[in-house]
């Protein structure tokens, strides 16, 4: 496990020109919204309402910052897939995202965010494979674990995974917030993305 010493609040960003300064690794956070992606960060932390999450989905419209231990940083992007939103907002969202991908130099990997609940929209898809395309490491959790039965995981796994073409659904974090369930191995996972990190430097 990645012993957290110090988890704060950065700032919000809507373009590149509010993006802190280049220190350290960063990995992103990408999903529909209310999937639990800012619960998701509370729970790896250990704070209960750092990254602010509601249920007001569509509610966070800006990539927000988080710093770790002085070293590395977490990006909370907007969420996408809210049907309610104009299209200004999505045209807008689309704008932010690409930015952020193409001009974020330290962006070393992302974790897609899914409900396993569900089969993976059309934007899951398209995300999935945007981030594939660009050559961008790309992490899948599945959370919200506590809302099936066990019993129902691997079941539900195995149809994320053939809708985002990964070969083995065994590669997917099953996750729970309210459980703190996959914690150890995101924990896991996200050490090693940031372990590349200092093989390279
Ligand atoms: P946006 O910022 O709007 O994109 O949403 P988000 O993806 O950050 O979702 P958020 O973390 O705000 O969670 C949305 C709702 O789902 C909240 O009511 C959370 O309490 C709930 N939630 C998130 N993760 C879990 C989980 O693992 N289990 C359960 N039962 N509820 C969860
Ligand atoms: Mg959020």
């Amino acid at each position: 496990m990645i012993t957290i010493r110090k988890a704060e609040f950065v700032t919000s960003a809507v373009n590149i020109k509010g993006y802190p300064e280049l220190t350290g690794p960063e990995i992103a956070l990408a999903g529909r919204s209310n999937v639990g992606k800012s619960s998701l960060i509370n729970k790896f932390i250990n704070r209960r309402n750092l990254a602010r999450t509601g249920n007001t989905p569509g509610k966070t419209q800006m990539l927000n910052f988080y710093r770790i231990n002085d070293e590395w940083s977490f990006v909370d992007l907007p969420g996408y897939g809210y049907a309610k939103v104009s299209k200004e907002i999505k045209a807008n969202w689309g704008k932010m995202m690409e930015e952020y991908f193409s001009r974020r130099e330290n962006l070393r990997a992302v974790i897609q965010v899914v409900d396993i609940r569900h089969v993976p929209s059309v934007e899951d898809q398209e995300m999935h494979a945007f981030l594939r395309n660009r050559g961008i490491p790309v992490l899948v959790v599945a959370t919200k674990a506590d809302k099936i039965s066990k019993g129902q995981w691997g079941k539900h796994l195995s149809q994320i995974a053939k809708a985002l073409h990964i070969p083995d659904w065994h590669i997917i974090i099953t996750y729970s917030a309210e459980t703190g369930l996959g914690v150890p191995e995101l924990h896991e996972a996200v050490e090693e993305i940031l372990s590349m990190d200092n093989e390279d430097s």
